[in-house]
């Protein structure tokens, strides 16, 4: 049966709201045991709580995952309290949008940190990991911005670019190993992703989606059970979701 995560350990990163807290709740539902990070730890706590008193296996790691020894150390742990490893959805990201010209420079390290970095730092420490096992599976949450650029969104362009790239080439490498790689690429989702940006930027961003009713994180959470739920042989290298009436 397609879906049937039971008996699976998926660490997810960005549980703490979005498309990471429902990816959790589903992979929970299709049987999975669950590996929770964020920086938020009240966030993920209250997360595992939730899942340990329905029934279900979850634990929380505090992390920031731009920060190399704290990307290492969730994946290390996962393994360590959870004893398997099966898959790593690298979900954790940023989106600061605004023009080049004037930008606050803080703002691309911290989408090049989390985005970049993050799915980098994670995915170097579950390989090894994985490759003992003699399977797993890796899922980039990249983004339509990974393949269609626009005036504002260069750098947030940028990391998703880089994110497909870097999956593509793992994908290479890694099927050797019996390792998976999924890119997830949503449109519009409505989540708190948009809502660390300026005033002008939420204006901006709600303007280009007039009439356009917007994806749920469930919608993306049920294409990455979909994605682990395969057969060993099965490998869904892309996963492109827009909602219906989104046009680029
Ligand atoms: N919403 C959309 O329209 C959309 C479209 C395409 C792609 N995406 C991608 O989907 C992913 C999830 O975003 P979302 O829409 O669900 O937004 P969200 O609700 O804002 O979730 C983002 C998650 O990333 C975590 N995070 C951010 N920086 C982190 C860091 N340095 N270390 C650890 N965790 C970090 C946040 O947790 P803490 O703040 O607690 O650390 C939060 O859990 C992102 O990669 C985003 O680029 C979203």
């Amino acid at each position: 049966m397609t879906n049937d995560l039971s008996g699976r350990v998926v660490a997810i990163t960005g549980a703490s709201s979005g498309i990471g807290e429902a990816t959790a709740l589903a992979c929970v539902a299709a049987g999975a045991s669950v590996s929770l990070a964020a920086r938020r730890a009240d966030r993920i706590e209250a997360l595992a709580a939730r899942i340990t008193d329905e029934g279900g296996t979850a634990i929380a790691v505090r992390t920031d995952v731009s920060d190399e020894r704290q990307a290492r150390a969730f994946v290390e742990q996962t393994y360590e309290h959870l004893g398997r490893l099966d898959a790593l959805v690298n979900n954790a990201g940023v989106m600061l949008l605004g023009p080049v010209a004037g930008a606050n420079t803080d703002d691309w390290r911290r989408m090049i940190d989390a985005n970049v970095y993050g799915v980098l730092y994670c995915s170097h420490a579950a390989l090894p990991l994985m490759q003992q096992q003699g399977s797993g599976h890796i899922v980039n949450v990249s983004s339509v911005a990974g393949r269609i650029a626009a005036a504002g969104s260069a750098v947030y362009n940028l990391t998703k670019w880089g994110v497909n790239g870097f999956s593509e080439g793992l994908r290479q490498e890694a099927l050797h190993s019996n390792i998976r790689v999924t890119i997830i690429e949503p449109g519009a989702v409505e989540t708190e992703l948009v809502d660390h940006n300026t005033d002008a930027v939420r204006a901006m961003a709600a303007k280009r989606m007039e009439g356009v009713k917007p994806l749920q994180a469930t919608d993306i959470a049920d294409a990455i059970v979909y994605a682990l739920g395969q057969p060993e042989h099965v490998s869904i290298n892309e996963v492109l979701i827009r909602p219906t009436r989104q046009a680029r």
